[in-house]
């Protein structure tokens, strides 16, 4: 009986050993113990006209989601006295659970009055919300954290100055376990972040598809996470009352687009056609048509640089079985 007794202990200590190693190596122990944070400080960020005119730039790539949106609309325009104010992201698949973007204008009780300057930075660069917790990555820190110092700023004074507005948007509930898995994202920043390398057309154009989040949409996904090789590939799909989309292979490939040069890139994000062909309003280009010339032929120059990827994706044909990145779209059973 003590020698069975003693086996035992020794098989639970084994048990509890490889489920220790098994978690460190997998999921890692963020989820039992909440989200890396830096503490909060009492910092403020001073007004000026030039933080102003850079956060308001900036901002216009936060309202596709901050801002409510007539989704049936070709460019899905923000109800007057709305921007800001929050929104239930209306995605109907993919999504695991309710996620809100919450009502970010100073409204005491139902937006963000009453969080400090601080609040907002952490959680723009590193993903820790108002109250603590960690942040559904919908929400693109893991892609802002490369925002400079003077950017964040410039971000936090703009958005103290939009108008109050009284909406009130419920809450984010994500389902279990990704509750407790996104946990592990938010990292906390504890250096000075300087200005980008701006100066080739290529280096901004790195630093702004990045910081934008292009491949968010544009590479597709397999258990919430983006499949290795198919960056920029397409074929991600995007359900809601604008329809059901699948993202387009960015890629130079043939099967992507080889045949754009920066004129039909520029009219494509200006005006959401490509030559005849409407864009959908799920694609922000409503929202990237407020960059600069300057922008958005940087950007072109460094969509020209990704690798090539064969993906087949064309949303004017019948959804159907894709091979290469498991879901149903247009020219799927073609792959
Ligand atoms: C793709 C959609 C999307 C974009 C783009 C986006 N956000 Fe968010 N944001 C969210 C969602 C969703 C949440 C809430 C996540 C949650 O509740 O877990 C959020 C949360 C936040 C919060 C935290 C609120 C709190 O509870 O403390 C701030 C601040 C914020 N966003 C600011 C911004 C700014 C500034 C930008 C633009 C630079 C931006 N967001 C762009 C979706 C987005
Ligand atoms: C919210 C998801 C989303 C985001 C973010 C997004 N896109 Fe898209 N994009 C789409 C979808 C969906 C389509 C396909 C639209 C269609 O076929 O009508 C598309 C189409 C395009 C096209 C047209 C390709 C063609 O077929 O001619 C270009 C170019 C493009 N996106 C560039 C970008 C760039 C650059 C960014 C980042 C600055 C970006 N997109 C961000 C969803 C997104």
């Amino acid at each position: 009986m003590a020698r069975f007794l003693k086996w035992l202990g020794i098989g639970s200590v084994a048990v509890a050993l490889l489920l220790v190693l098994a978690i460190s190596l997998t999921i890692g122990w963020r989820p039992f113990f909440g989200p890396k944070a830096r503490p909060l400080t009492d910092r403020t960020f001073v007004r000026t006209p030039e933080r102003m005119a850079r956060g308001k730039y900036l901002f216009s790539g936060c309202e596709g989601c901050h801002s409510p949106h007539d989704w049936t609309q070709h460019d899905a325009p923000v109800p007057s006295g709305m921007h800001g104010a929050g929104q239930i992201l209306p995605f109907s698949e993919g999504v695991p659970g309710r996620v809100v973007a919450p009502n970010l204008t100073p409204d005491l009780e139902t937006g963000a009055g009453a969080w400090t300057d601080d609040m907002l930075a952490r959680a723009i660069r590193e993903g820790i919300g108002q109250d603590g917790r960690a942040l559904f990555p919908m929400m693109p820190y893991p892609h802002l954290r490369f925002l400079s110092d003077e950017d964040v700023a410039s971000l936090v004074v703009y958005i103290r100055s939009l108008p109050p507005v009284r909406n009130t948007v419920p809450k984010t509930e994500i389902v279990f376990p990704v509750i407790y898995l996104i946990r592990s994202v938010p990292e906390p920043i504890t250096a000075p972040v300087p200005p980008p390398d701006l100066s080739t057309p290529l280096k901004r154009g790195d630093f702004l598809i990045n910081v934008s989040g292009c491949s968010d949409c544009h590479t597709p996904q397999r258990h919430g996470e983006p499949i290795k090789g198919l960056e920029y590939a397409g074929g991600f799909i995007l359900a809601g009352p604008w329809g059901r989309v699948a993202s387009a292979n960015l890629t130079p490939d043939p099967s992507g687009i080889p045949y754009y040069d920066e004129a039909l890139f520029l009219q494509a994000m200006r005006t959401g056609y490509v030559q005849a062909r409407k864009l959908n309003q799920i694609m922000p280009w409503w929202d990237l048509r407020n960059l600069s010339d300057d922008d958005l032929k940087a950007m072109f120059v460094y969509l020209r640089t990704l690798k090539p990827v064969h993906h087949r994706v064309d949303n004017a044909e019948a959804p159907s079985q894709c091979k290469i990145c498991g879901s149903n779209h247009g020219t799927g059973n073609q792959n």
